[in-house]
């Protein structure tokens, strides 16, 4: 018996201001997104902006509904709508942020779960390393490059 690792490696940059052009505007997508958001019961307006390799940006956020698990993430409204749109083309990006009605989100927003397992297969399909750039509403951007990077140890197509 032996005790192993995962570690994952990650960018942290300062602000927006640090990142390279088509980075820095897929973030200011991202935020334009949060105004979209349905978020009448947690409050917490997530925005999310997808770039794909023919250079098509498409954005999503997050819509809740009453019946609480009927509601989707921001993440995954723009990896559908861009499937859904632009089957064959290869996701290059995604940006993520959020804002609260509550609190100061200052802190990088982290996709869920369910949403991982969807870049990884999306990264699957796309058969390039997806770029995963994270902010809150302000403050520090970490870039990740890759979704295993995010998701470590993941449940992949290939096991079935
Ligand atoms: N949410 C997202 O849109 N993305 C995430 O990665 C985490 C959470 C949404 C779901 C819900 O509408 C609200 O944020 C609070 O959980």
């Amino acid at each position: 018996m032996k005790t192993q690792q995962l570690i994952s490696d990650y960018t942290v940059f300062d602000d927006e201001m640090e990142l390279a052009a088509n980075d820095a505007e897929l973030l200011r997508l991202a935020h334009e997104a949060t105004d979209n958001s349905y978020a009448p019961y947690s409050k917490f307006h997530v925005g999310a902006a997808v770039r794909l390799a023919n250079g098509v940006i498409v954005k999503g956020n997050n819509i809740e509904n009453a019946a609480y698990p009927s509601g989707l993430c921001a993440e995954r409204v723009a990896l559908f709508a861009a499937q859904a749109q632009y089957p064959d083309v290869p996701v290059e990006a995604m940006a993520i942020t959020a804002r609260s009605e509550i609190t100061e989100v200052t802190k990088p927003v982290a996709p869920c779960g369910a949403c991982r397992q969807v870049m990884v297969e999306t990264e699957q399909r796309s058969g390039i390393p997806m770029r995963i750039i994270c902010q809150g509403n302000t403050g520090k951007v970490f870039v990740f490059d890759g979704i295993e990077t995010l998701m470590p140890f993941i449940f992949l197509t290939k096991f079935l």
